[in-house]
């Protein structure tokens, strides 16, 4: 899902009234990177480095969440969002791409200044954008009667101890009339809370919507971690602000989608590269709670063609059954 023209301009326009030198946001966006991996919070950086330095990658992690949602559950469209933990309001512009009738958000966030940043570039936005509810909390104990049809929270977690994780998740549970989705960085901790989401949610009868294909016992074990990758081009400023070399980034991310209703969907879940030799390809599933390996052969022309269109966080649907 590529960065809306609108919200790309907005933006810009904010970087280009605020007069930090690119010298400096440099620094803090080397700084929001330091931060980020030792686990700190958003307030410790600028809004401007994080709209430059984080909120193309987050968007993207959280529109290849969105398309799995679609392609899993074609017929799910919100009526309302309440997207937690907002920050700038990402999430909310990725769920409007995905579903332009969207018709009412709430931006939840206990950082005055990231909702009032999220109401600004909303103004550039869809009309339920622009129109978003804005409401201070804490998103491990949500105001009451908080509820949409979709509740999603994307980098929000992280900020959380990892003991805090199942009591704010019930509280987004308890908020998620249809579905619930959760987007967290692709590093082992990240990992972790999603885990412990995972674990949390199928007691209270969530139905798992991706990347799990089952409901069965997460079966990832040792050092290994769930996680997927998304592409995502860097703009000019994106490319100064990190001193990048190349116009693109993977941004590595974690994630849950669970229902209120509906069946897992079964299958195999891609959850590594697939190694292509001379033989074949060969690829690490998740598949009704193990972790196996399958090996499609060359020689097997038909089923190898479409092997071949497979990668990284797919759905592996054996050949013979498309
Ligand atoms: C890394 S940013 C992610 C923003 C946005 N969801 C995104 O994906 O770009 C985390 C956001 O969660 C907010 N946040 C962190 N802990 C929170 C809490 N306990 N209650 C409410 N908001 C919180 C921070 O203020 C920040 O705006």
């Amino acid at each position: 899902m590529m960065l809306p023209p609108e919200l790309q301009a907005a933006i810009a326009a904010r970087l280009e009234s605020d007069n930090g030198a690119g010298g400096s946001r440099r620094r803090s966006a080397a700084a929001l990177s330091a931060t980020y991996r030792a686990g700190g919070a958003t307030q410790a950086v600028d809004s401007a480095s994080y709209l430059v330095a984080r909120l193309p990658a987050t968007f993207a992690a959280v529109g290849r969440a969105l398309e799995e949602l679609q392609a899993r559950r074609p017929g799910f469209s919100p009526a309302s969002l309440l997207d937690a933990g907002s920050g700038p309001g990402t999430a909310s512009w990725a769920v409007t791409a995905m579903w332009p009738r969207l018709g009412q958000i709430t931006l939840l966030d206990h950082d005055p200044g990231m909702l009032s940043l999220a109401a600004a570039l909303g103004q550039a936005g869809p009309p339920a954008l622009a129109a978003a509810r804005r409401l201070m909390g804490d998103i491990g104990r949500l105001p009451e009667g908080v509820s949409a049809d979709l509740t999603i929270a994307a980098y929000a977690l992280a900020e959380l101890p990892l003991a805090r994780i199942a009591e704010a998740v019930r509280g987004l549970w308890s908020a998620s009339r249809a579905m619930l989705v959760l987007v967290e960085p692709g590093t082992p901790q990240g990992f972790a809370r999603i885990r412990a989401a995972r674990d949390a949610l199928l007691g209270w009868g969530a139905v798992p919507v991706a990347p799990c294909p089952h409901d069965r016992a997460c079966p990832v074990s040792g050092s290994d971690w769930c996680h997927f990758r998304v592409r995502l081009p860097r703009s000019r400023a994106h490319m100064h602000a990190k001193a990048a070399t190349v116009p693109f980034e993977d941004e590595p991310f974690a994630y849950l989608i669970m229902a209120r209703a509906g069946e897992p969907t079964g299958g195999g879940r891609i959850v590594a590269p697939p190694r292509q030799a001379k033989p074949g390809i060969d690829f690490k599933l998740c598949d009704d709670g193990r972790i196996v390996d399958r090996h499609i052969a060359r020689r097997d022309t038909a089923d190898y063609r479409q092997a071949r269109k497979r990668g990284w966080g797919d759905l592996f649907v054996p050949p013979q059954h498309e």
